[in-house]
């Protein structure tokens, strides 16, 4: 007889399928009670049956075989395959911006999951300081994220625990990154070999001083990174705060488009839908001398826009209906400065957080937090344009393919979620299309950016 456990693991996986199925069918137009979906939950409640009645369950794994992406390989997987709950990482505090911040901490799981060892829970920077390390203010990784979430996203993948989940208080071994032109990807990836051995492995906890994992060489593809940063869940109290900054935008556009549109037809999208851009703009002073200096070691001429060039690109993009409202996600010290909001062409209402009227939302937290806000925002968008060599935009426009790969299994660029790189001359005067190549073997081109994006 099959114990409890497996039925209950078998239940779980059909009904999973089941749902994906439905899903996708009305995704690509069934109706929700169209008798084929009724159908398939008559096939459903008969295979549930056979789960509870017969074992070994044959159709499974067949049917996991041929699935296009069924079972979210993360949401029902198999415990056997887990990473071990007694053996511990740990890595040197997290620093920088927000997205150096999500990449190092997936670099920091997957160094653990080579290693097969559980990380123990890094603390995140609630500041923005590249020097003064005591500024730093350091802040809990579930204070940000949902720790439960994770793991149970990434179950079998990574896993995550509390200091508290340290059996036994012994010396952890501690291992110095190397650094300089000596220290090669090839010698860091031969010390972390080393760790998968006696007599490093036997050690409880290992940890890793040094530099920051953001500086770390990078050893694994694009895919996996992105598999970490689909665990990553912003807890609700910061999501609810996007949640509130998305309505307020779509509300905006909706109030827009009543103005112009009231003698016309009736408005086909309603308030919740009313479309908008999201545009990270960088054009600060200290990114404007970065990326100069960028171009000119790079011999690339495409890193740096001007204000009139995001504009003039925006412009173009094609089949926007306008009135259309735009997000501008900009850093502080630019709130004070009006013309970032002024010279926009007709039909384009650009808004910051400020004018927005949103600023008590972001002005509560700190850094770090400020900008998970953005991040959201600027994700759920329905375009968003932003800067191949940023690691910001970088990170959105990988979360957006994801999401379209997903949804679709569309591997060019689709109609909806798109993304574009201002940075970049498109077709037709307009920014050029942007989709993360979710093959690339390295996360280089998106930690350090790239002019090579397309779809
Ligand atoms: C990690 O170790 C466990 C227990 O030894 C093993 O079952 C599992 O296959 C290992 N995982 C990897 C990815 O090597
Ligand atoms: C904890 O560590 C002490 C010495 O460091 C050892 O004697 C003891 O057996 C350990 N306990 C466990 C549960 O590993
Ligand atoms: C708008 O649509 C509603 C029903 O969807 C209809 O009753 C109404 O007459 C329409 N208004 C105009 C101005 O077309
Ligand atoms: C920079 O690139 C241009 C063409 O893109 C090329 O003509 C020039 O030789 C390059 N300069 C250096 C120093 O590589």
């Amino acid at each position: 007889m099959p114990s409890e456990e497996e039925l209950g693991r078998n239940i779980a996986r059909i009904l999973a399928m089941a749902w994906m199925t439905c899903k996708r069918l009305i995704f690509l137009g069934f109706q929700r009670n169209s008798i084929f979906c009724k159908c398939l939950s008559l096939v459903c409640i008969a295979l549930i049956f056979r789960a509870v009645f017969l074992y070994p369950f044959p159709g499974v794994g067949v049917l996991r075989e041929n699935s296009f992406y069924w079972v979210h390989s993360s949401s029902v997987s198999n415990t056997q395959y887990g990473v071990r709950k007694d053996k511990f990482l740990e890595v040197p505090q997290i620093v920088w911006g927000l997205n150096n911040q999500k990449i190092s901490f997936a670099r920091a799981c997957l160094t653990s999951r080579m290693l097969n060892r559980t990380l123990l829970m890094p603390s995140l920077s609630a500041s923005l300081f590249y020097k003064e390390l005591e500024l730093l203010q350091p802040i809990s990784f579930d204070k940000i994220f949902q720790f439960e979430r994770f793991n149970s996203l990434c179950n079998g993948f990574v896993r995550l625990s509390r200091y508290s989940d340290l059996s036994n208080r012994t010396v952890p071994f501690e291992l110095q990154k190397g650094s300089g032109r000596k220290w090669t990807v090839e010698r860091d990836l031969d010390q972390l070999k080393q760790c998968r051995e006696n007599p490093i492995d036997e050690y409880e906890s290992i940890r890793i001083v040094g530099k920051n994992p953001f500086l770390w060489h990078d050893h694994w593809p694009v895919k996996d990174y992105a598999k970490i940063f689909e665990c990553l869940v912003l807890i609700d109290e910061i999501a609810d705060e996007a949640t509130k900054v998305v309505s307020k935008i779509r509300e905006m556009g909706s109030n827009l488009r009543s103005k112009t549109e009231t003698l016309q037809q009736n408005i086909s999208s309603s308030k919740e839908h009313t479309p908008y851009v999201a545009v990270h703009m960088r054009i600060e002073k200290d990114w404007m001398i970065h990326c100069k200096k960028l171009e000119q070691r790079s011999n690339i001429s495409q890193i740096c826009s001007s204000k009139e060039e995001i504009m003039d690109r925006v412009a173009h993009i094609r089949g926007l209906t306008k009135p259309i409202i735009l997000f501008l996600a900009v850093a502080d010290s630019l709130l004070e400065d009006a013309s970032v909001l002024s010279g926009w062409p007709d039909g384009f209402f650009p808004f910051e957080k400020k004018k927005l009227g949103v600023w008590d939302i972001y002005n509560k937290y700190p850094y770090l937090i400020k900008s998970a806000i953005d991040y959201e925002v600027c994700l759920r968008a329905d375009i968003f344009v932003g800067n191949s060599f940023s690691t910001f935009s970088s990170l959105i426009a990988l979360e957006r393919t994801q999401k379209l790969i997903a949804m679709g299994g569309s591997r060019s660029c689709g109609l909806r979620w798109s993304s574009y790189a201002y940075n970049i001359l498109g077709a037709f005067g307009g920014p050029q299309r942007w989709m993360t190549d979710m093959s690339d073997s390295s996360l280089n081109a998106i930690s350090y950016g790239s002019n090579k994006i397309s779809c």
